[in-house]
């Protein structure tokens, strides 16, 4: 068996979790509430791979890429100068077309030869369906379509309803995903009102407990020591 390629985050602290790095062309999960740092995680993953000459792709199903790229710049991350060298793209596409989404990460992927890939978010995709299991095929094609391009490590970013205990909004998501990274924010003042837990990360052994999390000017970073 080759070893695996690892993928650094460019989140601080997180790397040394996960045996340093994702594993290359792995589909990860990452959930969490509103506010929780989804948006802020995924711009630093796609900008942290520019800076080593990864090409980048957001998909933004949320907010428009005029908004990524100016909260992006408050942690000095200029996307736009990327962007026109040709290695990144932001680009929106309507949730409500939720039937050509795989063709367009496909199309997309194959175009931009992209390394690195977030989806933000994958909720609003599948949101006008109710069957579980529809969802979960959905998701699964859209899985399966990001691993067959190959060259790919994906962020689908997944919101958690308020007040909910499971791992994503629907409870399917995380089986079809190879690892799963939880946000979470107690909503109170103080060092340990943000964490990140690695929920599960396939050929991993990864951190087990639930970390605590800070947003600054620089961005997110990990703290070792568990709550
Ligand atoms: N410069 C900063 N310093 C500290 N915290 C910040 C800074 N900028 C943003 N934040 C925090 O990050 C939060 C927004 O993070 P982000 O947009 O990534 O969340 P999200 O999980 O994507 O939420 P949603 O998608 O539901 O809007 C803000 O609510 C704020 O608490
Ligand atoms: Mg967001």
């Amino acid at each position: 068996m080759p070893l695996l390629q690892r993928v650094k985050t460019g989140i601080p602290g997180l790397d040394s979790l996960i045996e340093g790095g994702l594993v290359e062309n792995s589909v990860i999960l990452v959930s969490g509430g509103t506010g929780c740092g989804k948006t802020i995680l995924a711009s630093q993953f796609i900008y942290h791979g520019l800076e080593r000459g990864d090409p980048g792709l957001y998909i933004t199903l949320e907010e428009t890429p005029e908004d990524i790229r100016a909260d992006s710049l408050q942690f000095g991350w200029d996307f736009q100068k990327y962007e026109k060298k040709g290695l990144c793209k932001i680009i929106y596409h309507d949730p409500a077309q939720i039937n050509n989404i795989g063709t367009v990460i496909l199309d997309e992927l194959s175009r931009s030869r992209a390394k690195r890939l977030a989806i933000d978010s994958t909720s609003v995709m599948t949101l006008a369906m109710e069957n579980p299991a529809q969802i979960r095929k959905k998701l699964y094609g859209i899985i399966s379509t990001i691993k067959r391009a190959g060259h790919t490590t994906a962020l689908l970013m997944a919101d958690i309803p308020e007040g909910s205990k499971g791992l994503s909004m629907f409870g399917v998501e995380e089986f079809v995903a190879d690892a799963v990274i939880v946000l979470s924010y107690l909503g109170v003042e103080g060092s340990t009102s943000r964490s990140l837990q690695i929920r599960k990360m396939r050929r991993t052994d990864h951190g087990k407990d639930v970390y605590p999390m800070v947003i600054s000017k620089k961005g997110i970073a990990i703290r070792q020591s568990e709550i």
